[in-house]
C-alpha cells in the first residue's frame, strides 16, 4: 500500500501528518461520519477516477441520509477536491477516500457539531488478493444479519454501519473463510460485508434454457456502483439480469455466483458453506464481466468515455504546508 503525501481537509490540500481527527469527535465516538471508497485507474490518458460523479452523489446522499443539514462541501468542490488530492500525490492509480465527519458532538444532536470534511488517497491493489480475481473465492453466510433499513439505513455510507461488516467478516477469517455473504432481516441474501452479489443460473422459463443473472432488490442494500456498471455491461452483452429475492440454497446450486465492489472489483465465489459452486472456479459469465470491466477500467472500452473522468494536472495555490 503506498503512502499518500498529502490529504484534504477541509478547504485544501495538507501535508498527510495532519490527517487525524480530534479523540473527542461524534466521527470516533460513535461513528457519526460517512463516506465513498472509489478508484482512480491508470489509462493512456493519464490517471481517470471510476464513476466519479455517481460516487459523490453518494456521498452527498449519505450525508442527506444520516441528517446533516448544510455541509461544507458541495459536489464541485468534492470532485476538485479528490482530483487535487490524486494529482498532488502524483498517483497513477488509487483508492480515494472522500468522508463527511462530525466534530465534538457529545450531545447525540446533528446540530451539536461541525461537519468537516476529507479525502484521503493511498495506493491499494487487490482487495480481496491477488489470488482472488483469478482463481475466486470462499465464503460462509454469516451467523451476523444484515442491518434493518429501519434500524441503520443501508443506503447510506456511514462509517458506524461497518461494525457490522467487521463482525462478519472477521467471524468468516477466523474460521477459514475470505468472506461473508449477510442474509437481510427477511431471510434472504443482501449483500458481502463490501461488495454486492450475483448468480448465475441456466433456467429453464418459457420453455427456454438460458443463463440468468440475479441480483438482490436494492431496497435493503447499498446500491453498489460497480454492480450497477455490472448489470449494464451483462445488459450490453445480452444477458437478462433480474433484481429479486435470493434464497441461500439458491446460492448453492447456481452455476456462478460473484461479487462486485470498488475495493473488490468483479471476484467469483468458488465456495459458500463448504459447498463448491458450479466447477469450483471463476466461470464463464463472471470471467466475462471481469475482462469487460477492466477493459472499461483501463479506458479500452466503449463505456470508457462515460464512466472515466480523467484528473487534471495540480492547481499548486491548493496546497498548504
Ligand atoms: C456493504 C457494501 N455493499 C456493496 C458495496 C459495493 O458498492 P460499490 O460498488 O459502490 O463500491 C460496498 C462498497 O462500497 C459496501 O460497503
Amino acid at each position: 500500500m503506498g503512502a499518500a503525501r498529502y490529504i484534504w481537509i477541509d478547504d485544501s490540500l495538507r501535508p498527510a501528518s495532519e490527517g487525524v481527527v480530534p479523540f473527542v469527535s461524534a466521527a470516533v465516538q460513535y461513528g457519526f461520519s460517512v463516506f465513498e471508497g472509489i478508484r482512480c485507474y491508470a489509462t493512456d490518458q493519464g490517471p481517470a477516477v471510476f464513476r466519479m460523479d455517481e460516487h459523490v452523489e453518494r456521498l452527498l446522499d449519505s450525508a442527506h441520509i444520516v441528517g446533516f443539514r448544510e455541509l461544507p462541501v458541495t459536489a464541485e468542490q468534492v470532485k476538485t477536491a479528490i482530483n487535487q488530492t490524486i494529482a498532488a500525490n502524483e498517483f497513477s492509480s488509487c483508492y480515494i477516500r472522500p468522508m463527511i465527519y462530525l466534530d465534538g458532538a457529545m450531545s447525540l444532536t446533528v446540530e451539536a457539531g461541525q461537519p468537516h470534511f476529507v479525502v484521503a488517497v493511498w495506493e491499494w491493489k487487490a482487495f480481496l488478493g491477488a489470488e482472488a480475481k483469478e482463481h475466486g473465492i470462499r465464503a460462509n453466510v454469516a451467523s451476523f444479519t444484515r442491518l434493518h433499513p429501519n434500524i441503520m439505513m443501508t443506503k447510506a455510507k456511514v462509517s458506524g454501519n461497518y461494525v457490522s461488516s467487521i463482525l462478519a467478516k472477521t467471524e468468516s477469517h477466523r474460521a477459514g473463510f475470505d468472506e461473508a455473504i449477510m442474509l437481510g432481516p427477511d431471510g434472504f441474501v443482501a449483500e458481502c460485508t463490501g461488495e454486492n452479489l450475483f448468480v448465475v443460473r441456466n433456467n429453464v422459463r418459457n420453455n427456454v434454457r438460458n443463463k440468468i443473472i440475479y441480483t438482490s432488490p436494492r431496497a435493503g442494500i447499498l446500491e453498489g456502483i460497480t454492480r450497477d456498471t455490472v448489470i449494464a455491461l451483462a445488459r450490453d452483452l445480452g444477458y437478462s439480469v433480474v433484481e429479486e429475492p435470493i434464497s441461500r440454497d439458491q446460492l448453492y446450486i447456481a452455476d456462478e455466483v460473484f461479487v462486485s465492489g470498488t475495493a473488490a472489483e468483479v471476484v467469483a465465489l468458488r465456495e459458500i458453506d463448504f459447498r463448491v459452486i458450479g466447477d469450483g472456479k471463476t466461470g464463464p459469465i463472471t470471467r466475462t464481466l471481469q475482462q469487460e470491466f477492466d477493459k472499461v477500467v483501463s479506458g479500452k472500452h466503449a463505456r470508457s468515455a462515460e464512466w472515466l473522468a480523467p484528473v487534471p494536472k495540480l492547481n499548486a495555490a491548493a496546497v498548504r504546508t
